[in-house]
């Protein structure tokens, strides 16, 4: 639904280049939640500013919904853009207008009459739960409230694809949660595609399907959350399930398992146990659900050193699990999900 092509972005400024964006290649499917995680400068705003074109990329391209919206200009760029919803961190609500008259600017651009405009905003406000607050003014509503009306606005246009920069990140944890859960539900229910921005893992965690890592204007690694899970070495996969931990003894053999799925359920750990005679030690553990997966990772401690439990690790490998054992050497951590 959304590809970039070695996407570049350098800025000029008082003859000092920035480059921004690095030979990123996206690709988000059709009706999923598509996270960009990456620190502060990474090149995430830019990235989703130059999937609506807001920011023009100094080349590469942008294809959204089978259409390359690079080679657009005026009028065309216009309707694809309408075909695009944008929310953003801070809002930018009209402070001098209703909110209903606020999700109305958008479709006055798009030259709807006044009758239909003001049933179809009222619609929208409906759809985020703000039917009551349609003649309220921005000042009178909470940050939740607020970035709901920005979410009705996004939608007026009918948009396939919704961006989202940091839409939560003045929030608070529990409005959070409702406005991820709005996304998620606007996700299902109208088939949105969404592509969003966030440097909190809880906020992929809570909707992402898939998501992808930013360095230095690079991707470094994408994929389904799954996919990542069960790469090794995978720095997202380790951010989202942060295990710690120290060995109690240097002659002991640390291993992180990873469960997904269906593995998650399995008592692997105490028929690993039971069959080789061990004492397994649990370091540390996360479990939780990720896009109504349960998925959890483990770190666990074996008596003796690696060369004496090569066959109880692959007892682990054999029932399916991610296992990654401290201090071996780990296979390139760059995951190309290649669809
Ligand atoms: N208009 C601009 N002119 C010049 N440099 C810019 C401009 N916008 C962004 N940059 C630079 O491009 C790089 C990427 O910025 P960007 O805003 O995309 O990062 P980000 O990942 O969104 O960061 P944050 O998490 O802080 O929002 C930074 O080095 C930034 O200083
Ligand atoms: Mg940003």
């Amino acid at each position: 639904m959304i590809t970039t092509t070695d996407l570049r972005k350098v800025y000029r400024s008082r003859g000092r280049e920035v480059t921004a964006l690095d030979g990123v290649d996206l690709r988000v499917r059709e009706g999923e939640v598509y996270g960009v995680v990456g620190r502060s400068g990474a090149g995430k705003s830019t990235l989703i500013r130059c999937v609506n074109l807001l920011e023009r990329p100094t080349s590469g391209t942008v294809t959204v919904d089978g259409q390359d919206i690079t080679r657009l200009a005026g009028r065309d760029l216009r309707r694809a853009r309408t075909r695009i919803g944008m929310v953003f961190q801070h809002f930018n609500l009209l402070t001098s207008r209703t909110v209903r008259a606020n999700v109305e600017l958008p479709l006055e651009i798009l030259g709807l009459a006044g009758r239909e405009r003001t049933r179809k905003a009222l619609d929208l406000l409906d759809l985020v739960g703000l039917a009551d607050k349609a003649n309220a003014y921005p000042a009178q509503l909470s940050g939740g409230q607020k970035q709901r009306v920005g979410i009705a606005r996004a939608l007026a246009g009918d948009p396939k694809v919704l961006l989202s920069d940091e839409a939560t990140s003045a929030l608070d944890p529990e409005t959070t949660r409702s406005i991820l859960a709005l996304l998620r539900d606007l996700n299902r229910r109208l088939g949105l595609t969404v592509l969003l921005i966030t440097h909190e893992m809880d906020v992929v965690k809570a909707v992402c399907d898939s998501a992808a890592l930013m360095k230095g204007g690079r991707v470094t690694e994408s994929g389904t959350v799954a996919e990542l899970l069960a790469t090794p070495g995978s720095e997202l996969a380790r951010e989202l399930f942060p295990v710690g931990g120290d060995a109690s003894t240097p002659d002991s053999t640390v291993v992180d398992v990873t469960f997904l799925g269906e593995t998650a359920a399995q008592p692997v750990i105490s028929q690993l146990a039971r069959t080789y005679n061990v004492d397994v030690s649990i370091l540390g553990a996360a479990m939780d659900t990720v896009a109504g997966k349960q998925v959890g990772r483990m770190r666990i401690e074996l008596p003796g050193r690696f060369e004496e439990n090569v066959v109880p690790i692959g007892f682990l490998r054999e029932r399916g699990l991610q296992v990654e054992v401290a201090g071996e050497e780990q296979a390139a951590p760059v995951v190309e999900a290649v669809r």
